[in-house]
Formats: structure tokens, C-alpha cells, sequence
């Protein structure tokens, strides 16, 4: 599902060239989910930004859903984007002008694949169902994740990625937001590519990825 074949991204900082991702390679299968972790510094954001596609790597290959994005353009990742994946960062990104249940909508709609049902179904699953109408600045920090988290699902992504999703929560409501997007991510069929600090955390995924001086080291 996802492929990732020597990948290298450096950046150039004024003391040096900085190699962060050398000659990395792993693969994720469909609907398997594997946690990220490494120091900080590692790599770990830059990766997940290469495979959507906001940044790009100086050589190898990503594969996702059997298409090589190596030779896309701005605008075939635009529409890879809407209908291939979902980011979940630590501070939401929700839309502050729109409501919980247009923010919920939004991609969906944008990728033409709004389902009703399904929409019913992650509004009660998510505890959501009384704040349809709340604007984001209205809930709290738990709440405005699970709201990204199914807008993150509703037009069922093959991969999501997930960058330190819970890091802004308390224990409690991290552990809540991480079973509630787990189970989802589960039932909406897709793979998940989360990056944590937290051992914890990871042990609630399939897989447990180390990334250590540019490469991958996978735990079962
Ligand atoms: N746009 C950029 N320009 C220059 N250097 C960058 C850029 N983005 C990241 N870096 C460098 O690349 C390295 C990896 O950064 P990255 O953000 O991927 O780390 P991370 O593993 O996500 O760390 P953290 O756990 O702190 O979020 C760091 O040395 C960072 O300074
Ligand atoms: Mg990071």
C-alpha cells in the first residue's frame, strides 16, 4: 500500500548540509498501522511530509495505492491529497470560520465522496452529536481532535498520517482521542502512519517504527 524505497532529504543550513532522511526504505500494508519514533530531530515530520507530498526528497521512491508520486506535480498532489489521504496534526487545523459539522464535511465534500450514514456514524462515535454547531474556538482541545479525526475519515482515505496527534492533551483525553482513532481509522479501512514520543501510545499500533540517523528500524 505504502512503499517507501531509498529515500534521501537533506536540507542546507548555513553550517552545513543536514542529511536527515538516507536511504531510508519500509512498506505499510493495507489497513496496518505503525507508530514513528525517534528523537527529536530525527526525520520523523519530514518524512510524513515527503509522503504527502509537502515537501519532496532529493531521490527514491514513495508508492501509494500502486502509484509512483516520485513525477507529480502541484496539482496531481492537490487531488492526492483531497482523495488518498489525511493529515492529523497536534494542534487540529481545523477551520476556525466553519462549524463542527462543515469542518467534519469538508473534505469529503471537496472529494465528492460525502456518505450520510457514515457521517451519522463517526458524529455519535465521536461523542460529537451536541456541538454540531459550535465553531471550533467553542471545545475544547479533545474535542477539536476528534472532530479532525473524522474529518480525517469521512471520505476513507487509504493512509492517514499523524503527527504527534495526542501531544497536546492530557494523559486521559489522549488515551480516549488514541482509542477513538484507532477503532476508526479500523473501520473506515485505512492505514495509519502515526508519529509519537510516547511508548504507550505506540503500543496501541501494529507497528513500532525506529528512526534512527536517516533510516528505519521496524519492531513487530
Ligand atoms: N524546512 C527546513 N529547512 C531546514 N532544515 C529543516 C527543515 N525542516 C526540518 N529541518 C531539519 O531537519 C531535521 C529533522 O526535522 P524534523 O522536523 O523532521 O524532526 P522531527 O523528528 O519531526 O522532530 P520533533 O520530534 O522535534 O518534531 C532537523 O535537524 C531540522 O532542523
Ligand atoms: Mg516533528
Amino acid at each position: 500500500m505504502l512503499e517507501l524505497t531509498d529515500v534521501h532529504k537533506h536540507f542546507q543550513q548555513a553550517d552545513g548540509a543536514v542529511r536527515v532522511l538516507d536511504g531510508l526504505s519500509t512498506s505499510l500494508a493495507p489497513g496496518r498501522s505503525a507508530a514513528l519514533l525517534g528523537e527529536s530531530g530525527s526525520g520523523k515530520s519530514t518524512l510524513l511530509h515527503l509522503i504527502a507530498g509537502l515537501d519532496s526528497a532529493d531521490s527514491g521512491r514513495i508508492v501509494l495505492d500502486g502509484t509512483d508520486t516520485s513525477a507529480f506535480k502541484d496539482a496531481d498532489w492537490a487531488a492526492w491529497r483531497r482523495d488518498k489521504l489525511s493529515l492529523i496534526f497536534q494542534n487540529y487545523h481545523l477551520v476556525p470560520t466553519l462549524t463542527v459539522a462543515d469542518n467534519l464535511a469538508l473534505q469529503a465534500r471537496l472529494a465528492g465522496r460525502f456518505d450520510g450514514d457514515f457521517y451519522d456514524h463517526l458524529v455519535a462515535r465521536l461523542g460529537l452529536s451536541d456541538l454540531l454547531k459550535r465553531l471550533p474556538h467553542q471545545l475544547s482541545g479533545g474535542q477539536q481532535q476528534r472532530v479532525a479525526i473524522g474529518r480525517a475519515l469521512l471520505h476513507r482515505p487509504a493512509l492517514v498520517l499523524a503527527d504527534e496527534p495526542t501531544g497536546n492533551l492530557d494523559e486521559r483525553s489522549s488515551a480516549a482521542v488514541m482509542a477513538l482513532l484507532t477503532e476508526l481509522v479500523r473501520e473506515a479501512g485505512a492505514s495509519l502512519l502515526m508519529v509519537t514520543h510516547s511508548p504507550a501510545m505506540a503500543a496501541h499500533l501494529d507497528e513500532r517504527w525506529q528512526l534512527t540517523n536517516g533510516r528505519l528500524e521496524t519492531a513487530a
